[in-house]
């Protein structure tokens, strides 16, 4: 079952009319938020970024906290997989094709639950390849924007190389992933860049940064340079589906030894042990 406008139906049976600002122009905001055991992890933190992504488009949020929190619930619950993927979309609404913003109009509200796949044992114990690429992005990577299309040509480009992600680098430093965020560990330092205008602030971002702190190991947040991640001892990629994962590969090059390193393990147990906490103290 998915949500529409006020409404839980069959996906077959949704409707959305083609002068809707998200089919015309991308005109709008999502989230993704992993489901474990049937409760939403850090939900409080997603909605806060989904207001932090409307505020950065305009869009005054159609719902409350409150409300969020209900639909997601009855969403969770009306789908049959333990472990979820709920992703949540909001649309400027439907109107005649014009730039600007329309009156009147009322948002468009999706959502829809998949089962959470996360990672395979296989890929946790073998790291993942990468390529790099140039961020060509705009300049407001802060916001969940439904305007894909550049993270789309980006993602394609380690598609047609037969690796998993795209590493993206602007003027010279690291950015982010084309849907993740990526640390460098160098010199037994966690390395992460700096949240702000060139990436998305990724709720899992927090929680390895968190996780790092928790467990005193040494943390620099900071603009990398391309020649720190090429010269890396581990690189690591971060998602909410994906959660952490060792990039063994970059450019078809090994990272370090080509294998998911020390504190890529610790801090893989680390998550699976947070995880598991949260969730039971939840239950
Ligand atoms: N993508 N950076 C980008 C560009 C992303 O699209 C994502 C997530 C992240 C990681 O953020 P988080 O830890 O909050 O998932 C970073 C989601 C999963 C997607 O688009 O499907």
């Amino acid at each position: 079952m998915i949500y529409l406008n006020g409404r839980f139906m069959p996906i077959e049976e949704a409707r959305v009319p083609v002068l809707d600002r998200g089919f015309i122009f991308g005109d709008g905001v999502y989230e993704v938020i992993p489901v474990y055991s049937r409760r939403p992890f850090r939900l409080p933190e997603h909605l806060k970024r989904l207001q932090h992504s409307l505020d950065g488009i305009r869009l005054s949020n159609p719902l409350s906290e409150e409300e969020w929190v209900r639909l997601i619930g009855e969403l969770v619950e009306r789908n049959q997989d333990e472990d979820q993927s709920v992703y949540l979309h909001i649309t400027r609404g439907v109107a005649k094709r014009d730039h600007a913003f329309p009156t009147g109009v009322a948002p468009t509200v999706f959502m829809m639950s998949n089962p959470l796949v996360t990672s395979t044992p296989e890929l946790v114990e073998s790291g993942i390849a990468v390529v790099s690429a140039a961020d060509n992005r705009w300049l407001r990577c802060d916001i969940k924007a439904i305007a894909l299309l550049p993270n789309v040509l980006l993602r394609q480009l380690a598609v047609d190389a037969g690796a998993a992600e795209t590493l993206l680098l602007r003027d010279g430093f690291l950015t982010e992933g084309a849907a993740s965020n990526i640390f460098v560990v160098r010199d037994d330092v966690l390395l992460a860049p700096p949240k702000d205008n060139l990436m998305l602030p990724g709720i899992t971002y927090d929680v390895i940064l968190e996780l790092a702190a928790a467990a005193s190991l040494k943390i620099e947040v900071r603009r990398i340079s391309e020649h720190e991640v090429r010269t890396a001892q581990e690189l690591w990629l971060t998602s909410s589906t994906k959660e952490v994962l060792a990039i063994t590969h970059l450019d078809g090059k090994p990272v370090a030894d080509g294998k998911p390193g020390p504190l890529f393990r610790q801090m893989y147990h680390l998550y699976q042990d947070y995880k598991n906490t949260v969730m039971r103290a939840a239950a």
